[in-house]
């Protein structure tokens, strides 16, 4: 006998998505947002099986998936998959605001880095502070993206730089409640205090750190910041061979400030994800519009940094799946606020709605490895959605608007 046996019916319009997921979430148009007027989701424990018009759900139906269904009104509003939020720093402690005063100033993120400010301050910071500290900041963080309709949230660890601080981190993400959470490691984030060189502190992190926490469980994926002045190639194929043989998806932060050749390196080993993308050119875009590997563009950021913001009409148009994701750290980007960011993508990147709305559902599912699971409403899926207060094109319209009327996750309310 199931658990849970649940009708959702008095949905204005339903945005199942079917279409778009159908197509791998690559150049989704309005029609792939497979919208149904006057809909219904039946779901039985936590999983979608079966979604249409309200009036095609007939009792047979009904009972050939179990007995003495909960009806649910969702008062006539409209519904979408839950949002995924698939890029965040969650877990530091203390802020940045002093050096954002000294960019405005004209001082360049990368100047403040060599200066031992930037990553390396937060680093300070992150150290300092105990476990339950980081957990209660982290937890209020993640809390401000389930209102604004994330049910899926990445946590990235990399402000440790050293084992004991990543393992707290990474502890300190796991406890977190609410959202799901993948948890990402990102050692190679910067270079680490203890060391005298990045060379060293990579064979640390390949030697020991990586393989202790596949063990302990701690990490789901391994990240790394590739740049100059940050991790070169060579080093980031060492870290990726190795976590490839430890069995760890990977992700990269590349092409975030220049075209320095990380994007084509990361794609030589099936990433999940390649994060930023900004300066990457169009033999690369080609090469990735082939795989299954996200782009994850992450425009608060490049905002903030003052910089071009990425070629996301060329990528969408090549035919490569995007996500969109705040990128959520003290440094590049001091906001968890994703209508700013689908703003900035419909503005700066002329991307259009059912984009955007597609990058924060099935794409950012998808740079997660959680797209059979997420990312659209259809059977087989899992009934995480959100309700909003009106219709769906006042989605990423109003600058710090989140119109969420109620968040569902595995078909329980959590907003
Ligand atoms: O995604 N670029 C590397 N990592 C972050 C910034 C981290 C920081 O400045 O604290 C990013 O922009
Ligand atoms: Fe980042």
């Amino acid at each position: 006998m199931p658990k849970s046996f649940k009708v959702f019916e008095d949905i204005s319009e339903l945005l199942s998505l079917r279409a778009a997921a159908a197509k791998g979430g690559r150049r989704v148009t309005e029609d792939d947002l497979s919208i149904v007027k006057k809909a219904a989701i039946v779901a039985v424990d936590g999983q979608i099986v079966w979604t249409g018009p309200r009036a095609e759900l007939h009792s047979d139906t009904l009972k050939s998936f179990g007995t003495d269904p909960e009806f649910i009104s969702l008062k006539n509003k409209t519904v979408l998959p839950a949002f995924v939020e698939p890029h965040t720093h969650l877990v530091f402690a203390g802020n940045r605001a002093h050096e954002f005063e000294w960019r405005m100033q004209g001082q360049t993120y990368q100047q403040i880095a060599a200066q031992g400010g930037g990553i390396l301050s937060t680093v300070k910071a992150t150290r300092e502070a105990d476990e339950v500290t980081l957990r209660k900041l982290a937890q209020k963080r993640a809390d401000k993206y389930v209102a604004q309709g994330v049910t899926l949230l990445e946590v990235k660890s990399g402000y440790g730089q050293d084992l004991e601080t990543e393992i707290k981190s990474l502890k300190a993400a796991r406890a977190l409640t609410g959202p799901d959470i993948v948890t990402t490691y990102l050692g190679p984030h910067s270079r680490s205090p203890d060391h005298a060189d990045l060379e060293s502190y990579m064979q640390k992190i390949c030697g020991e750190i990586l393989p202790r926490l596949v063990n302990e469980k701690l990490a789901d994926r391994a990240d790394i910041y590739i740049e100059k002045g940050f991790y070169s190639t060579g080093l980031a194929r060492t870290y990726f061979e190795t976590s490839k043989a430890l069995n760890l998806p990977i992700t990269a932060h590349v092409e975030q400030l220049s075209d320095f050749g990380g994007t084509a390196l990361a794609l030589e080993f099936n990433p999940q994800s390649v994060d930023h993308v900004v300066y990457i050119g169009p033999e690369v875009i080609a090469t990735l519009a082939k795989m299954e590997t996200t782009a994850v563009l992450l425009p608060a950021s490049d905002f903030y940094l003052k910089m071009r913001y990425p070629p996301a009409r060329e990528l969408i148009d090549a035919g490569a799946r995007v996500a969109l994701s705040s990128d959520f750290n003290p440094g590049t980007s001091p906001t968890q606020d994703l209508s700013f960011v689908g703003v900035l993508a419909r503005i700066e990147m002329k991307m259009t709605l059912p984009e955007v709305i597609a990058a924060f559902t099935f794409g950012g599912a998808a740079a997660l490895g959680k797209h059979k699971q997420l990312g659209s409403l259809e059977p087989g899926k899992r009934c995480d959605f959100l309700t909003l207060e009106d219709g769906w094109r006042d989605l990423f319209y109003s600058v710090g608007h989140h119109p969420v009327d109620s968040v569902w996750k595995a078909s329980l309310s959590i907003k």
